[in-house]
């Protein structure tokens, strides 16, 4: 056994995204892709010697074999350990608490998210860093740099490691110990909720149905929420993790998660339904004939985080991304909160919660979390709803009303225009950026434009600047229109139109989301010309 030294040459386009490097597992999978990426993880990070990594993966195609690569080339760059998830499986909040929990340098993340996996879908890698969090740009651009100067790599020869025993073994110098992925969460879990108080719940008779889309959460939902807390046996389905995730789309929403929509609108619907995506944390909420949009279940976890033990002290301060609907601010208005915006991706809310100003936050992409991790984490927002009903007794549906009832109501919806000609939609996002400064103060089919901008942000804890966060028109009476790219895709562009509308109207709160929007989804497209850039008359997919 020994250390190798493999001559290779940059390949383009290694950059990571929203959220870590994402490509067609294809891609990932040529000769010197993941491991050029490797070595410039471990050069962005000032080298790997001596340090300890956690690694683990949402268990999509290729994750097995990628963990081979990455715990070799760690032993040849002198890593002292790696914490490996059993079977090479973590849910990324699972990392994030191992990170934390273990005081390691970081770990490594194999996942595309809520992409589809196989060998014709997509796979990704991200570094997170010892608080626990995504690795900033700071860093992202470093290893950006070093892809493109890259020469040489060093990888162990070795064995595949064995990763489906617990315990400790080696790879030369290097310690590698595989966990029990689920434990650790599942111990932080039960620290922040009132177990008794969901175990009581589920002993009157309170039914759920926990859709883990064949994905990673399944073994984590199953141990908390069947064996621990004694929800019904084939309360969580879909459990067992498949690389291609059972062929679907490991993305909860209504689209993807339709078999679940179709269980909780029909008759003798469960009480509570959930889902979470490919690595675990997003969420859905929807209750029995009420889908709770995620901006609205962020505010309304807001609103009653106190009724959780982890919280009982009061939050510190809450914050969205920008295109997340208001619904938030209302309620850090009415409770004296401060309530940050950030640019889209988990990145960003890091320092808030480092820096304890922020205790809870959230996306609209079905993404919400605290500072129990620096992830957003899918489970944690089930156990954190399931421990607001238990103590206050109340049905989802009547959560939203007295929540509308007490904040009002911010109607919400994103419309993604997916696989778009990406020099088309540059083209319209260029001509609509040059037209903000004459939108504001004109009318748009009867509605004025009070503020229109391209979004960026000054950190307030470590004074960095993000550009180009993402073109925003906003509307007297708080309606708003918010445009951005994607920059998690992985074909051509996707485009994101976010469309908000508030009332304050009782008589408008059962009203349809999308006919709640008719006027702003008319003025979305009038405004940057949605139809004739994309050649779309409908948008992929509405959230
Ligand atoms: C998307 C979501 C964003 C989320 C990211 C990673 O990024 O919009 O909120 O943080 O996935 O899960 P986007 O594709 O919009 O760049
Ligand atoms: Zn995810």
């Amino acid at each position: 056994m020994s250390v190798i030294t493999v001559k290779t040459a940059p390949i383009e386009g290694q950059k990571p995204g929203t959220s870590g490097l994402r490509k067609k597992t294809r891609v990932f999978m040529q000769p010197h892709y993941l491991e050029n990426f490797v070595a410039a993880i471990w050069d962005a990070i000032g080298g790997v010697a001596g340090k300890t990594l956690v690694l683990g993966g949402d268990g999509r195609y290729f994750n097995d074999r990628a963990a081979q690569v990455i715990l070799r080339m760690a032993a040849a760059g002198g890593a002292a350990k790696v914490i490996v998830g059993q079977g090479a499986l973590l849910s990324t909040p699972a990392a994030s608490n191992l990170i934390r929990q273990r005081a390691t340098d970081g770990g490594i993340i194999m996942s595309a998210s809520h992409n589809p996996g196989g060998p014709d879908e997509d796979f990704g890698v991200k570094f997170n860093m010892p608080n626990g969090g995504p690795a900033p740009e700071e860093v992202t651009n470093r290893m950006v740099a070093a892809t493109q100067s890259i020469s040489e790599y060093r990888i162990y020869e070795a064995q595949d490691a064995d990763l489906s025993t617990l315990g400790t073994s080696g790879m030369g110098d290097m310690k590698i110990e595989v966990v029990d992925p689920v434990a650790d969460y599942a111990a932080l879990m039960e620290k922040l909720f009132d177990f008794d108080a969901i175990r009581t719940l589920f002993q009157s008779g309170f039914r759920l149905r926990f859709d883990a889309m064949h994905a990673i959460t399944g073994p984590y939902a199953t141990a908390i929420l069947e064996d621990t807390l004694g929800a019904p046996k084939g309360s969580v389905v879909n459990a067992t993790p498949s690389p291609d995730f059972g062929g679907g789309h490991p993305d909860p929403n209504p689209i993807w998660a339709k078999d679940l929509m179709d269980v909780m609108m029909g008759d003798g619907a469960p009480d509570f339904g959930a889902a979470s995506d490919g690595d675990g944390d997003r969420n859905m909420i929807v209750g029995r004939g009420c889908y709770v949009g995620a901006s609205d279940s962020l505010a309304v976890l807001a609103a009653n985080a106190r009724i959780a033990p982890a919280y009982a002290a009061g939050l510190k301060g809450v914050a969205r991304s920008m295109p997340t609907s208001r619904a938030l601010d209302r309620v850090a208005a009415r409770r004296g909160l401060d309530c940050y915006e950030t640019p889209t991706g988990w990145k960003f809310f890091g320092n808030l919660l480092d820096d304890g100003r922020i205790t809870l936050c959230g996306e609209e992409s079905a993404g919400t979390g605290s500072d129990h991790v620096r992830e957003k984490d899918g489970l944690w927002a089930v156990l954190l709803w399931l421990n607001i009903l238990a103590k206050t007794g109340k049905s989802v549906q009547e959560m939203m009303n007295d929540h509308w009832a007490e904040f009002g109501r911010n109607f919400y919806s994103r419309h993604d225009y997916e696989a778009v000609d990406a020099e088309k939609a540059n083209t319209m996002m260029d001509r609509l950026r040059t037209r903000l400064g004459d939108l504001v103060g004109s009318d748009v089919m009867g509605a004025t434009v009070e503020s229109a901008d391209e979004f960026a942000y000054d950190d307030p804890v470590d004074g960095s600047r993000a550009t180009g966060q993402g073109l925003r028109v906003a509307f007297a009476g708080g309606g708003r229109i918010v445009y951005r790219l994607s920059g998690t895709g992985t074909v051509g562009a996707t485009l994101r139109v976010y469309i908000e509308e508030v009332s304050d109207d009782p008589a408008t709160f059962t009203m349809d989301t999308q006919d709640a929007l008719k006027d702003m989804i008319a003025r979305a497209d009038q405004i940057a010309g949605i139809r004739e850039f994309t050649g779309r008359t409908a948008p992929d997919v509405r959230t």
